[in-house]
């Protein structure tokens, strides 16, 4: 029998650390990750995680030999909780990460503590960790136990070479902006095409001072590592890639998209409402708008209503994701009276959807998107073309190139109002426009089905990354 430990012919298995941030964009490409390490190079794994969030994979992988899950802070759980942002453009997203980052430091070098010393025992051999990049203090507790690391990047390309232009950008004095009005605010950034000042403002309530911090410890992560892994592929950001690969002088991983290479692991922190695929099968093929604005992001109950009536008004079909407690200021989410009867069984609400099936199902036509990298991504790589409304972090940055790079979408800006609203559902939907999105997004679905094939630049990119960890 093969145990644990070997490999059946006597040299030791490996062992991969891991360690995600708990927020659903950041768990699953590191869960996905995980499940490719472990079925193309056989490496076993140990997901280290946060005490909230807790990826429900935990529970059940609970009982495979080459799957650990380890709660890391069990002790701080409620002090963890405290710290998760409430959501929406209004939350501190980055200084709530970095105060995690610093709670989780002395639990984790317990943690990682215990688990080398297991490895002296009956364990695979822990090679390195792979670490969410906004977790360097948890990376340093690694570096200081002289195990390796590796950063894993779970946004874009483009938003990474637009971090890496931050620190430039302050020196200059072009940020933080001298004054928040519209004028200033919409100045195209020459360093950055085609990003904008106010592209670079993640959010109302970080302030300049965080934010710097922020990225100055992202930006010493990737460079510490021994590797950045970056979940997308070089159709896609060929020249992005280029400039952090030249800007960050570590080796750099494209082995996007991770969700078409990956096979098993559940990795949604909610459960998913499979009924709609139901529906879905009963629409017209490419005749649905798809609405989803993510984990994180919210809204108020005055653009609940507009984008109800928006919706309801484009009469075009729609599938709308209402995450519970995602409206400001009421934990029940109150459609407006007469929505149901209006939509007449063209629309169907859900509290969260199974996004990667809905967004390759035939009848879905459109997403109107938040743009989270994942949803970007998701939409992208099964020729979605999107409807961009970005509210904080990378989204501002993801949207720009959506609009002005890839071609495939165009953003939604200013007040939502219903009329602006229906106007853009039928531009994407029932556009000469939007047909031409369309087809281009189909275009780089077809480069991203590539990539992932034998002798495409994501395959190989994963074989490279699988020598690198195996040369530790
Ligand atoms: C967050 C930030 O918002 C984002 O800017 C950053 O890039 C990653 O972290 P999130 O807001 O959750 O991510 O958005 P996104 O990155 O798009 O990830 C959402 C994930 O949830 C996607 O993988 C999507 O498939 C999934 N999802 C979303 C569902 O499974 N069901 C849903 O109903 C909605």
């Amino acid at each position: 029998a093969i145990s644990p430990a070997s490999d059946g012919v006597g040299r030791r298995r490996r062992r991969v650390l891991m360690f995600p941030i708990p927020f659903q964009g950041h768990v699953t490409p590191m869960l996905q990750l995980a499940d490719v390490l472990r079925s193309r190079a056989g490496l076993a794994v140990t997901v280290f995680h946060a005490p909230v969030n807790a990826p429900a994979a935990a529970e059940q992988s609970a009982a495979e030999e080459d799957y650990r899950f380890v709660t890391v802070g069990a002790g701080v759980a409620g002090e963890a909780a405290a710290l998760m942002p409430t959501g929406g453009s209004g939350s501190d997203f980055a200084g709530a990460l970095m105060r995690l980052d610093a709670l989780l430091r002395a639990p984790f070098d317990d943690a990682l503590r215990q688990a080398l010393l297991a490895d002296d025992e009956e364990e695979a051999a822990a090679t390195c960790l792979v670490v969410d990049s906004n977790l360097r203090g948890v990376q340093e507790v690694a570096e200081r136990r002289g195990v390796r690391t590796l950063a894993l990047r779970t946004g874009g390309a483009c938003c990474l070479v637009a971090y890496m232009a931050f620190p430039e950008l302050c020196g200059k004095g072009v940020l933080p902006p001298l004054s928040r009005d519209q004028l200033q605010l919409d100045m195209p950034l020459d360093e950055l095409p085609p990003l904008r000042l106010r592209d670079m403002m993640f959010s109302a309530t970080t302030t300049h001072g965080t934010m710097a911090t922020c990225l100055e410890r992202l930006l010493d992560s990737a460079r510490c590592s021994s590797g950045v892994i970056l979940n997308t592929f070089d159709d896609l950001e060929n020249s992005d890639l280029r400039k952090i690969a030249n800007g960050l002088s570590v080796p750099v991983y494209a082995i996007g998209p991770l969700h078409k290479i990956s096979i098993g692991q559940e990795s949604s922190l909610l459960t998913q409402d499979q009924s709609c695929l139901e529906w879905l099968d009963k629409q017209e093929a490419e005749s649905v708008l798809y609405v989803s604005f993510g984990s994180l992001a919210s809204m108020d109950s005055q653009e609940l209503l507009e984008t109800a009536w928006g919706l309801v008004d484009s009469e075009i079909p729609f599938l709308w994701v209402i995450r519970p407690n995602s409206v400001q200021g009421s934990e029940q989410t109150c459609l407006p009276d007469g929505f149901e009867e209006a939509t007449r069984g063209r629309g169907m609400v859900v509290s969260w959807a199974p996004q990667q099936d809905v967004l390759k199902h035939r009848a879905v036509g459109g997403f109107w998107t938040h743009n989270g990298w994942n949803s970007t991504l998701e939409s992208i790589c099964d020729g979605v073309p999107m409807i961009c409304r970005p509210q904080f972090a990378d989204q501002m940055i993801n949207a720009r190139y959506v609009q002005e790079v890839w071609k495939i979408g165009f953003e939604l800006e200013g007040k939502l109002e219903r009329r602006m609203i229906e106007r853009a559902v039928r531009r994407l939907l029932c556009s000469e426009e939007g047909k031409e999105m369309r087809h281009r997004a189909k275009d780089l679905k077809n480069k991203a089905t590539t990539c992932i094939e034998k002798g495409g630049s994501s395959n190989t990119a994963i074989d490279m990354l699988v020598n690198l960890i195996m040369s530790f």
